[in-house]
């Protein structure tokens, strides 16, 4: 794309409407994130010159932490420089060779990755099923060394469907079986629960989730992952991590324009006005998709319209580029062969307009259109 990152972009100069993007409350482009951004440059360079254990720690990380720690409802946090990094990082961290990590089948590949590379054993269970979660705990508490420890690792809303884990009865569960829960709240953090603290909040769990995954780079509208936990549980991150240890700091400048942004967005009335058109633009695409209703509470900003095959999607991408619209296909291994897909994603910044010019193009797809959620 020529253009920043938005709803009306350009690339090779055909202008298209964007549904696609995870910039879900319109921030990677505001006027007033580009403002801060810029001033935090001047006033901190461009470059944080070290990893965070040489000399690369400056002010803006601890206090972007210590404003994530508050958010979260936690003792502390440690920030990364991407989401996939801090996933890495805090598997690689937390699980040893011996433990045991149970992994939902739909998480993201940084999940998947970052259990394996642990060395530790490494089950999936099917989406969001928690009697065969229960099987995979009852199974792990017999093959536990008396040292290991097991977790269990999940989305809060998975990001290539849109729905939710079921995370009351996932913390109940790991709980009754002494184990574990990571929550992954890429696609949750500043869109959930009050203030949008995240899906944990929402649904009263924050003490029963042991370590809080996310991303600056969705809602926050930046880049850069974080995971808020125990004191005890950061500090051994911090000194086990790789993808910590071993990385240049994120920019100090990226860093205090995330607290910037954190501020703006859970204390500040923004985040308030955002979110609700964030919704209400969920309520006016959702109600004009089949199986879905303009009045069902939305659950994400993420409405994934399953097509099958690769071609379908690939052909379905095409035909609304044409139309100018912006809805790359996603195809295996991202998704499971057979479910190839549109995944429209909505923004606090699309206006009711273009959700209405969205529609009629979709409705040209026809069949296709009729064949989702089937
Ligand atoms: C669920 C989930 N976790 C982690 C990530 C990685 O985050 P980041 O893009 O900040 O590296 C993503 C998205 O890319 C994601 O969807």
């Amino acid at each position: 794309m020529d253009t920043p990152q938005g709803v009306a972009v350009t690339t090779g100069n055909r202008p298209l409407l964007n549904f696609s993007s995870n910039d879900y409350l319109g921030l990677a482009a505001h006027p007033l994130v580009v403002e801060t951004m810029i001033a935090a440059v001047e006033k901190y360079g461009a470059g944080s010159g070290a990893s965070r254990l040489v000399c690369g720690t400056l002010a803006p990380h601890s206090e972007l932490e210590e404003t994530l720690a508050i958010i979260k409802g936690t003792e502390a946090a440690l920030s990364f420089s991407s989401g996939h990094a801090a996933a890495m990082g805090t598997l690689g961290a937390v699980l040893r060779p011996g433990d045991m990590a149970l992994v939902d089948r739909l998480s993201h590949a940084c999940l998947i990755d970052g259990a394996r590379a642990s060395g530790a054993t490494v089950r999936s269970f099917r989406h969001n099923d928690l009697a065969q979660l229960e099987e995979r705990l009852v199974w792990a508490a017999a093959r536990l060394p008396a040292t290991g420890r097991t977790l269990v690792i999940t989305e809060g809303i998975f990001s290539m469907d849109g729905d939710r884990a079921p995370l009351q009865a996932m913390a109940d569960l790991t709980r009754r079986y002494r184990s574990l829960l990571l929550v992954d709240e890429a696609h949750s953090f500043g869109l959930c629960g009050p203030q949008g603290r995240g899906l944990a909040a929402a649904c009263g769990v924050t003490d029963g989730v042991d370590l809080h995954l996310g991303t600056l780079s969705k809602a926050v509208g930046l880049a850069g992952g974080y995971v808020a936990a125990s004191r005890a549980a950061i500090d051994l991150i911090i000194n086990r991590a790789r993808s910590f240890i071993y990385s240049t700091a994120p920019p100090p400048a990226l860093a205090a324009t995330a607290t910037f942004v954190l501020r703006e967005i859970f204390e500040g009335p923004l985040g308030g006005v955002l979110r609700d058109r964030l919704w209400t633009n969920v309520r006016q695409l959702g109600g004009a998709l089949p199986g879905r209703e303009a009045s069902d509470e939305p659950t994400s900003a993420i409405l994934p319209l399953i097509l099958g095959s690769e071609e379908a999607a690939l052909h379905a991408a095409g035909v609304l580029q044409e139309a100018g619209f912006l809805v790359p296909a996603i195809r295996p291994p991202t998704v499971p062969r057979g479910q190839s897909r549109l995944r429209l994603t909505l923004s606090a910044a699309h206006t009711s307009n273009q959700i209405d010019s969205f529609i009629s193009a979709l409705q040209t797809l026809g069949p296709a259109i009729g064949r989702a959620h089937t």
